[in-house]
């Protein structure tokens, strides 16, 4: 059945591609975007773009009363962990207060939200891996500390308001229209390093792990998870090097270009990987794209999108 469907931050990488799925399936999309970090190209011509800030509590009051949602993705963050520490204050107006006026707009219409926090940022390098939920986040920065309080509201805020609201903690989600320029999307600012023949610096020797998850399954579960009530890990429990990533990239390139081997940046984490049993087990879902595939199209694809740009 075809639903109506407001997606916060769809003007970005992961919510563009939300946009599009819901789009796919036949629903009506609204995109809200304050376009800090987003670019309205990305927004796909048959959804409609607001642009307005989430923390203005009336404005966004105002386009729920309006569009009446039956179903609420909210991505729209303060996403930079170093914007995070510059500014404490607005990443937690955005991630914290923004997150609250989104519940109490969805919860007027009764819409379950799927809140996307982070799973990289929340459960610090003492987790066990792969890290189960139920694991007590010990954040790192003022962004896990913003997205682990916004969940507290997810859940209350289901309690209280009896719409079944669910949290996806992603791993580092990487794919077409990841910008290039964020500190963390490494897949991307190596390509574009690749691009230009310039030499990469991998901090911690290229030694660090992450759990990288390719944006279309990221998608496929947001979906799914839409209306479950749940608190999920959505990432694929294998760890990866930087330097497989590196290495992997320059494979597709068919080029050599020899990184520079630098420390781990101070606050930065060492490993990460995530538990996903319980999305498997309660959302039917599994990620389907192996990262060495994941890789070779991204690539291509964000070539593409850079000599365009
Ligand atoms: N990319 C990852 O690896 C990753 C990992 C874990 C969690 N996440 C979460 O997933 C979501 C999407 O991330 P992304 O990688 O697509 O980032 P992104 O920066 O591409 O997208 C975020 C979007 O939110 C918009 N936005 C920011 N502040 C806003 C505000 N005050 N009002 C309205 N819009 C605002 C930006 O313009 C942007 O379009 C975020 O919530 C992020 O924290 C991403």
């Amino acid at each position: 059945m075809s639903k109506r469907a407001i997606v916060t931050g769809g003007a970005g990488f992961i919510g563009s591609h939300v946009a599009d799925a819901l789009l796919a399936e036949g629903h009506e999309v609204h995109v809200i975007d304050d376009l800090s970090s987003g670019a309205a190209e990305r927004v796909p011509p048959r959804a409609e773009l607001v642009e307005l800030d989430i923390v203005e509590e009336r404005s966004l009051r105002e386009l729920f009363d309006r569009v009446a949602p039956q179903a609420v993705y909210h991505l729209a963050a303060q996403a930079s962990v170093v914007a995070s520490v510059q500014d404490p204050g607005r990443d937690c107006d955005v991630n914290v207060r923004g997150t609250l006026n989104v519940l109490e707009a969805a919860g007027a219409h009764g819409a379950p939200v799927v809140f996307t926090s982070t799973g990289g940022a929340l459960y610090g390098d003492e987790a066990p891996r792969p890290t189960p939920e139920d694991r007590i986040p010990a954040p790192l920065s003022p962004y896990g500390a913003s997205k682990w309080a916004a969940e507290s509201y997810v859940r209350t805020w289901a309690l209280s308001a009896g719409v079944p609201h669910t949290v996806a903690r992603l791993g580092n989600v990487y794919g077409p229209r990841q910008s290039p320029h964020g500190e963390a999307g490494v897949v991307a600012i190596f390509t574009g390093h690749i691009n230009e023949g310039k030499q990469p610096k991998l901090y911690g020797h290229g030694k660090p792990t992450r759990d990288y998850i390719y944006v279309a399954d990221v998608v496929e579960a947001l979906l799914a998870a839409s209306g479950t009530a749940g608190v999920y890990n959505i990432a694929t429990g294998v760890e990866t090097d930087v330097m497989a990533i590196w290495r992997g990239l320059l494979e597709t390139a068919g080029v050599e270009i020899e990184p520079e081997l630098a420390d781990l940046r101070p606050g930065e984490l060492q490993h990460s990987c995530l538990d996903i049993s319980r999305a498997r087990a309660e959302l039917g879902w599994s990620p389907k794209v192996a990262i060495e595939a994941g890789l070779a199209i991204t690539y291509r694809a964000l070539t593409e999108e850079f000599s365009a740009a």
